[in-house]
C-alpha cells in the first residue's frame, strides 16, 4: 500500500502550484513551534547536531536552522520538491542560506544514514511514521549515526 507522500510527481505538482506548507500538514508556525520548543526542553543547545527525519520543507527546520551553530541542521525527505521549496523559499526568505549548505539536506525514503559524517545528537521525525504504510515502518532501521538522547 502506499502513502500519501509516495506519489513524488503529484507532490511536485503542488509544490510547483505554491502549496508546499499544506502538503506537509499546514499550521506551519504553531509545529514549526512547538517541535523547536520540544528540543529546547529536552536541552537542545545551539552547538548539538541535529538530524530531521522527513523534514518536509522545514517547518521546524527554518527554526532549528536560526537557533542552531552554522552547519548543525540536517534534514532527510522522500521528497526532493519538499526539500527544494524548504530551501529556497523558506530558508531563502529568512536570510539563513549561509547556515544551511544545501548538501545537508539529502533526499531519502529508506532511511539510509550511511552519508552522515558527523554523529548527531538529536534526531526528530515529526508526523513522519504517523503516515508511513506498515512496509515502509519495517524498513527503518536504528541509526547507525551515533545519535544520544539529550540529558
Ligand atoms: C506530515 S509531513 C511532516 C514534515 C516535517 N516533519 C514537518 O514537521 O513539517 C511528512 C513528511 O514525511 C516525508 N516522508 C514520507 N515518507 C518518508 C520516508 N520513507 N522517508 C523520509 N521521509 C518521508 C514526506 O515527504 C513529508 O515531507
Amino acid at each position: 500500500m502506499a502513502g500519501p507522500y509516495d506519489d513524488k510527481a503529484a507532490i511536485a505538482e503542488g509544490v510547483r502550484a505554491g502549496a508546499h506548507r499544506e502538503l506537509i500538514g499546514g499550521l506551519w508556525d504553531e509545529i514549526g513551534r512547538l517541535q523547536l520548543d520540544f528540543l529546547l526542553t529536552q536541552g537542545l543547545l545551539p552547538t548539538n547536531h541535529v538530524l530531521d527525519i522527513g523534514c518536509g520543507s522545514l517547518r521546524a527546520g527554518v527554526r532549528l536552522v536560526r537557533y542552531l551553530d552554522s552547519g548543525h541542521y540536517f534534514g532527510t525527505d522522500l521528497n526532493e520538491s519538499l526539500l527544494q521549496a524548504g530551501y529556497e523559499i523558506e530558508i531563502a526568505r529568512e536570510g539563513l542560506q549561509d547556515k544551511l549548505p544545501r548538501t545537508n539536506l539529502v533526499t531519502d525514503g529508506e532511511f539510509d544514514f550511511s552519508w552522515c559524517a558527523v554523529s548527531f545528537d538529536v534526531a526528530i521525525a515529526q508526523s513522519v511514521f504517523t503516515h508511513l504504510p506498515l512496509n515502509d515502518l519495517r524498513v527503518c532501521p536504528e541509526t547507525s549515526c551515533g545519535i544520544t538522547e539529550l540529558s
